[in-house]
């Protein structure tokens, strides 16, 4: 299926699309018409029934080393602010279907920011993570100082941030950034992320669905406010089909059937 430039797209399990960035030769910059292509496919996968799950990679040596320099640097401000530049980035974190991000090799400013914005992150141990925007005189600029902020830590960010350092897989487990290294290389991370997608594509994709958006409220109100939103979504489970099979297959000793709805 190569209606593609940028990207290549895959179905390698049932209930599960992978997306892989396809520009070896910038290790995979994020140029416009990339991020456009991969917006594209993303809502598509996200509005496609037979997908319930989708992991998004690299190359072994790059997840993608940021946003494109060479696009960027005669840029001027008019044009950034009056056209939104990066706005278009955000359409991953508005998805209802989980997406993982397999990481390999750089994941570098916007490409760290990239992984941030999946909603589940498995590096090889030869990934490396920064946000370097610093050393080209700019900071980052899709995500990358709140969505680090909120999982690594004030301290952690400010000196990654101010510094421009990168960072390891080993790093990155540590503080929770990463749920998982899986080596040794992107192969592998890729093959568990498929299989982690296949775990979730074979689930109810209403409550997978509703699991996603309550964890992601988590990140945006008082723990109050995430409890309650929780219990309500928790409440409007029950009416669904997939809550009444799930439950009396339970008690029935036999594996559910679910419909989705
Ligand atoms: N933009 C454009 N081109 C890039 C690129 C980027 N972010 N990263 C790498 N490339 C290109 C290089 O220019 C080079 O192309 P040429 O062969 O035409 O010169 C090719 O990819 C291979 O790169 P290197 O020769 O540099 O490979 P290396 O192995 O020596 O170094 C690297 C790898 C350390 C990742 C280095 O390429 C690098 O530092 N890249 C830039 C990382 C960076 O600063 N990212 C942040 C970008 S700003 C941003 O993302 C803003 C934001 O918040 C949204």
């Amino acid at each position: 299926t190569s209606q593609y430039e940028y990207i290549l797209t895959s179905r390698p399990a049932d209930g599960v699309a992978l997306i892989t960035l396809n520009r070896p030769k910038a290790l995979n910059a994020l140029c416009t018409p990339l991020f456009d292509e991969l917006n594209k496919a993303l809502s598509d996968f996200d509005a496609d029934d037979s997908v319930r799950a989708m992991v998004l990679t690299g190359s072994d040596r790059a997840f993608a080393a940021g946003a494109d320099i060479k696009e960027m640097k005669d840029k001027e401000y008019a044009e950034v602010y009056k056209g939104k530049f990066l706005e278009s980035w955000t359409l991953l974190s508005s998805l209802r279907k989980p997406i993982i991000a397999a990481v390999s090799g750089y994941a570098l400013g916007g490409g760290c920011e990239l992984a941030l914005m999946c909603d589940i992150i498995l590096a090889s141990p030869t990934a490396v993570f920064g946000q370097p925007e610093i050393n080209i005189g700019v900071i980052p600029g899709g995500g990358g100082t709140q969505r680090l902020a909120r999982v690594i830590g004030k301290s952690r960010t400010m000196e990654l941030t101010l510094t421009g350092r990168n960072f390891s897989a080993a790093e990155a487990a540590v503080w929770g950034l990463v749920s998982r290294v899986v080596g040794p290389g992107q192969g592998e991370v890729i093959t568990q992320a498929v299989d982690m997608a296949s775990i979730i594509a074979s689930k109810s994709a209403i409550a997978v669905q509703a699991g996603k958006e309550a964890v992601n409220v988590a990140y945006e109100s008082t723990l109050n406010e995430g409890l309650r939103f929780e219990r309500r979504l928790f409440h409007s489970l029950f009416a669904t089909k997939d809550q009444k099979e799930g439950m009396a297959a339970f008690v029935e000793k036999r594996a559910p059937n679910w419909t989705h709805s």
